[in-house]
C-alpha cells in the first residue's frame, strides 16, 4: 500500500469517485479491454450515459454502438440488462454488497469485489488475470489458474491477505502491481516492493507462474464477405441476437468459397456488374480464428421485392459510425478511402 501511494495510478478517469455507476462501467470495460484502449470509449460512454437511468432508459442498439470496436459484445448487453434491473429492482442505487453485485448481470466474484471495494469500501477479495499472475509467482503457486483446484487456492490466499483498513488503496495497489510491475513476460523484479518474500524470484522462476493452459490447436472458420456498392451506399445486415457479434450490423456473408456474383442474385436480390477480391483478414476471438476473405461487389440493379427486416443501404460514412464489428470497420475504411475522390491537378 505504500508503494502504490509513491509508484501507483492515481489519475485514471475512474479513480476519486465513489459513484458505483462509474466504477461499475470502469470494472466491466476493463474485464477484457486495456487501461489505454478503455479510456476513451469510458469518456465517449459517459457523455452519452451519464447515470445508470439514463443507461436503463437506452436502447440497446445505441449502447452497442457506443461498444462498437472494443470487444466481447456480451459485456454490452448484459451492461444494459444490468442497469433495467438496478432501475427495476434496487430503485436506480446499486447494492453495495459483493453477494447482490453478483446477482447482476455480467458481474463476477472479482468485478463484484471491485466494485464493492471502490463504491463502498467493503472488505472484498478481487482475483483477475492480473491478480493471478501476482498471487501464483509470490506464492510459487504451480497449475493453470482456470482449473477449480488452482483457483480456489488462489482465492484462499487472496482473502487471507486482505488489510484491515485501506480496502481501496489495496486493491489498487494489487491491480497497478499487475499491470506495472509484475508483467506476464518482462516482470519488473528490481524495482517490486515484494522482491524480498516473492517465491518464484527466490529460485529464477517467474516465467514459470501461471502455468498456461494446456493448449488445445485453434480452431479456424472461413467466412467471406460482401461489401455491396451502389451510389455510395453499402448493405448492412443485422447480426442474429445470441452468438458472434450479436445485434451489431455486419455485412453480408456467404461461403469461403462461393461465387459473389451468384450469391448476391440469389439470396441478396443484387445483380453484380463487377467483382473485386479484396486483401484477406483474420480476426482472433477467444475459442477460434476467423479467416475473412472480402469481395468488392458493384451493384448494377437491386431486383425489387419485399424488403427484409434486418437489413439496411447506409451511406459508407455512415456505416462507419453504426455498431459494427472492427473488421467490418477495417474493410470499410479501407473500402472508403480507395473510393474517396483524388485530388485533380489544377
Ligand atoms: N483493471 C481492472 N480494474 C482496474 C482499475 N480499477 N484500474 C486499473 N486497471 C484495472
Amino acid at each position: 500500500m505504500r508503494w502504490q501511494a509513491c509508484h501507483g495510478r492515481h489519475d485514471l478517469p475512474w479513480q476519486g469517485t465513489r459513484d458505483a455507476y462509474r466504477i461499475w462501467l470502469a470494472e466491466i470495460m476493463l474485464q477484457q479491454t486495456q487501461v489505454p484502449t478503455v479510456i476513451g470509449y469510458y469518456q465517449r460512454f459517459l457523455t452519452r450515459f451519464p447515470d445508470v437511468l439514463s443507461l436503463a432508459r437506452a436502447d440497446l442498439d445505441e449502447v452497442l454502438r457506443l461498444w462498437a470496436g472494443l470487444g466481447y459484445y456480451t459485456r454490452a448487453r448484459n451492461l444494459h440488462r444490468a442497469a433495467g434491473m438496478v432501475a427495476a429492482d434496487h430503485g436506480g442505487s446499486f447494492p453495495r454488497s459483493r453477494e447482490a453485485l453478483e446477482l447482476l448481470p455480467g458481474i463476477g466474484r472479482s468485478t463484484a469485489a471491485a466494485i464493492a471495494a471502490f463504491a463502498f469500501g467493503g472488505r472484498e477479495a478481487i482475483l483477475d488475470g492480473n491478480v493471478k499472475r501476482v498471487l501464483s509467482r509470490h506464492f510459487a503457486i504451480s497449475g493453470y489458474p482456470g482449473d477449480a483446484q488452482v483457483s480456489a487456492k488462489l482465492w484462499r490466499r487472496a482473502e487471507s491477505l486482505l488489510p484491515a483498513r485501506g480496502i481501496e488503496r489495496y486493491t489498487q495497489a494489487l491491480m497497478d502491481l499487475g499491470a506495472t510491475v509484475c508483467t506476464r513476460s518482462d516482470p519488473g523484479c528490481a524495482s517490486c516492493p515484494l522482491r524480498a518474500t516473492c517465491r518464484a524470484r527466490a529460485s529464477g522462476r517467474q516465467a514459470a507462474f501461471p502455468s498456461p493452459r494446456a493448449r488445445k490447436p485453434v480452431r479456424v472458420r472461413a467466412t467471406a464477405m460482401l461489401v455491396l456498392e451502389r451510389a455510395g451506399e453499402v448493405l448492412l445486415e443485422k447480426r442474429p441476437p445470441a452468438g458472434i457479434w450479436g445485434g451489431l450490423w455486419s455485412l453480408p456473408e456467404m461461403p469461403f468459397d462461393g461465387d459473389p456474383g451468384a450469391y448476391c442474385a440469389k439470396r441478396l436480390g443484387c445483380e453484380i456488374a463487377g467483382v473485386e477480391q479484396l486483401a484477406r483478414l483474420r480476426h482472433a476471438f477467444t475459442h477460434f480464428t476467423l479467416d475473412i476473405q472480402a469481395y468488392r461487389c458493384a451493384v448494377s440493379r437491386v431486383i425489387p421485392r419485399a424488403r427484409e427486416a434486418g437489413s439496411l443501404w447506409l451511406g459508407i460514412d455512415e456505416a462507419l459510425s453504426a455498431a459494427i464489428p472492427a473488421p467490418v470497420k477495417r474493410l470499410l475504411s479501407q473500402v472508403a478511402a480507395a473510393s474517396s475522390p483524388r485530388a485533380t491537378p489544377l
